[in-house]
């Protein structure tokens, strides 16, 4: 389910079309980006494999001058990012803009992770944001410069129950995040890494948020409010913005100040 954005956002004049990818677009903070991103005057491309919420989030904001565009990739398939890639350079020309979502929480036993398991966690919480990142740097080179966006996890900082891999793969990302700021800096592509706390999304709503984890979190943050996906959203458009241009290689947390586990 796509919930309706429930903030106006501040307008970055500098984002009206720009040419923006955000992978895992169709639902949760990726449809809150999305939504955002379109709102300044963007050209979103959102990446996902969630057909029917992604269809339905390209049907609501049609309205918009440039509506956003689905296109359905599954990030697991690094052939498909690359046919994705090409296919929007190709109608648009360079990315200005990369959203490094996607993702995927499930909890896991230590004692039930196999080999494989491990390699597709990996895949789905880490290896694309590589990926994508390589495949958009020619183009934001060649223009000058670019912004690329990574999503990372306050679980990891927490130590959260049944998350190691996803925990291992979103320190992973402040690494990456960090690696690629150094390397592409000289090219003026700044590399940010947000870290979300517990955001109020459906798919948390759906699976893990019960009244006394409602209460827990609450009482460990220090604002007593949930965070929504529009609260990241706002973070990710001052970040790609040219207000920010002199932030990259850092981590920004958007939490509620969430400091107990
Ligand atoms: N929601 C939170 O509380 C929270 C907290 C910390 C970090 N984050 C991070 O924020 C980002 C967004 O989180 P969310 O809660 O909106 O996640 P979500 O699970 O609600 O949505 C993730 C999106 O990624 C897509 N996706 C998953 N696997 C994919 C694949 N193989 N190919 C293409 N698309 C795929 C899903 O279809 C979905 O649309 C993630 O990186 C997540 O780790 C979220």
């Amino acid at each position: 389910m796509n919930a309706p954005l429930a903030m106006a956002h501040a307008s970055y004049p500098s984002l009206a079309g720009k040419r923006v990818v955000i992978t895992g677009g169709g639902t949760g903070i990726g449809a809150a980006m999305t939504e955002a991103f379109a709102q300044q005057g963007a050209q979103v491309y959102f990446l996902d494999i969630a057909q029917e919420a992604s269809a339905r989030l390209a049907a609501q904001l049609r309205h918009l001058p440039l509506a956003p565009r689905f296109m359905h990739c599954d990030l697991l398939d690094l052939a498909q990012i690359t046919a994705c890639f090409e296919a929007i350079f190709k109608a648009v020309g360079p990315v200005d803009v990369l959203v490094n979502n996607a993702a995927n929480d499930d909890r896991h036993a230590l004692a039930d992770v196999s080999p494989a398991y491990w390699d597709e966690r990996m895949a789905v919480n880490l290896r694309h944001q590589f990926f994508c990142a390589q495949a958009v740097a020619p183009g934001m080179r060649a223009n000058g410069g670019g912004a690329i966006l990574n999503l990372g996890s306050i679980s990891w900082h927490l130590a959260l129950p049944k998350l190691a891999l996803y925990m291992t793969a979103k320190a992973g990302i402040e690494g990456l995040t960090r690696g690629l700021a150094r390397d592409l800096g000289p090219d003026r592509i700044r590399v940010n890494c947000i870290i979300p706390g517990a955001v109020r999304t459906p798919r948390q709503t759906e699976l893990w948020h019960t009244p006394d984890e409602e209460a827990r979190i609450l009482a460990a943050q220090c604002l007593d409010q949930r965070v929504e996906p529009h609260d990241v959203a706002a973070l990710a458009l001052f970040l790609a913005s040219a207000n920010a241009a002199r932030c990259t290689g850092r981590d920004y947390f958007v939490d509620a100040g969430w400091y107990g586990a």
